[in-house]
């Protein structure tokens, strides 16, 4: 049957029937909220490429963490934006149980012990070079560098963080931490795996974040995923859940739908999308330049991602989302 037997156009016509046929909704359960914290107290720092977005102490990330939970937010992911002093050629600081993060971690833990903590496992906010692994005569090593990451989420652990999230892309490091964590104990300690993580542009604000941007030698390519595949995707995803990942990311997002909707397809698993700096930003700026606004884009995209088949959303915008929803 076609027109003008049928038409479209009926289950649209009211907003009761365009919700009785919605095939997708976005919820607060499915956001998570990076925050990026910073030393001192009752400190926050604007950072200028990502607009709405700031650099929080312990205790002012705290107060946002409280506001997250009370608005249905699962989850934060924490990221330590420490002084240059500490950054090192191997990133040293990154095992120690009280750095930064570490104390972050606890006090959030003990304030608002309802909300899930996840941390990066990847030294780049560490190491004086900007790199995710340790530098050896210009390479990225890949098992040395598994070997650290292994202690890194030993150290994440024991301070309290609920998922490590290991964001370096180096080969085996799934398995190696899972080993690592069970045999301390941490066998409820759960592994979100930046499976699927591209060599992307889309990270410019973040790393000014975390002052890595200036730092950066040369580029990720050796070990971020080229722009251009996605088979290769589905393989870094099939390795890392045969290591043990209990979720898997991919990174960026919004470009990235393909991906994100082939990996939900093709493996059934908690499948999480990041909506990293880059795409929040551009919502932002074109905001500020009044191309649209910023709220009903950002609920636009973060919408677009649970079609495509992402069943949680790591974004900036994630406070501003469950406000929105909340006021319905
Ligand atoms: C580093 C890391 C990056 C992001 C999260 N963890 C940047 C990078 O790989 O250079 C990017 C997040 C964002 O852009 O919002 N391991």
């Amino acid at each position: 049957m076609t027109f003008p037997v049928v038409r479209m156009r009926r289950n649209r016509r009211t907003a009761w029937s365009r919700r009785l046929v919605a095939e997708n909704r976005i919820s607060s359960a499915d956001l998570i909220l990076p925050i990026i914290v910073i030393e001192g107290q009752n400190r926050r720092e604007t950072i200028s490429t990502m607009p709405g977005v700031e650099r929080l102490s312990i205790d002012l990330a705290t107060e946002v963490a409280a506001e997250a939970a009370a608005l249905g937010i699962p989850a934060l992911a924490l990221f330590p934006a420490i002084a240059a002093d500490l950054k090192s050629e191997d990133g040293a600081e990154a095992l120690k149980l009280d750095n930064l993060l570490g104390r972050a971690v606890t006090h959030i833990k003990r304030q608002v012990p309802e909300i899930g903590l996840i941390a990066d496992v990847a030294l780049d906010p560490y190491t004086s070079h900007g790199h995710d692994g340790l530098l050896v005569d210009g390479e990225i090593v890949n098992d040395a560098t598994v070997a650290v990451l292994c202690k890194q989420a030993l150290a994440e652990a024991e301070a309290g963080v609920d998922i490590v999230a290991p964001s370096d892309m180096m080969d085996g490091r799934i398995g190696a931490i899972r080993e690592a964590l069970d045999a301390a104990g941490h066998q409820n300690v759960q592994i979100l795996s930046y499976a699927a993580k591209y060599a992307s542009i889309f990270y410019g604000p973040f790393r000014d974040a975390l002052s890595t941007r200036g730092l950066l030698k040369g580029d990720k390519r050796t070990y971020q995923m080229d722009v251009a595949n996605g088979d290769e995707a589905l393989r870094e995803i099939e390795l890392d859940l045969a290591e043990g990942a209990d979720m898997v990311m991919v990174k960026p997002g919004m470009p990235y739908l393909d991906v994100i909707h082939r990996v939900k397809t093709n493996f059934g698993v908690p499948t999480f999308a990041y909506h990293v700096s880059g795409e929040y930003a551009m919502l932002r700026f074109a905001a500020q330049a009044g191309a649209f606004e910023y709220e009903p884009a950002l609920m636009e995209a973060l919408l677009c991602f649970r079609r495509a088949g992402a069943d949680a959303v790591l974004t900036y915008g994630a406070l501003d989302a469950a406000k929105r929803l909340k006021a319905g």
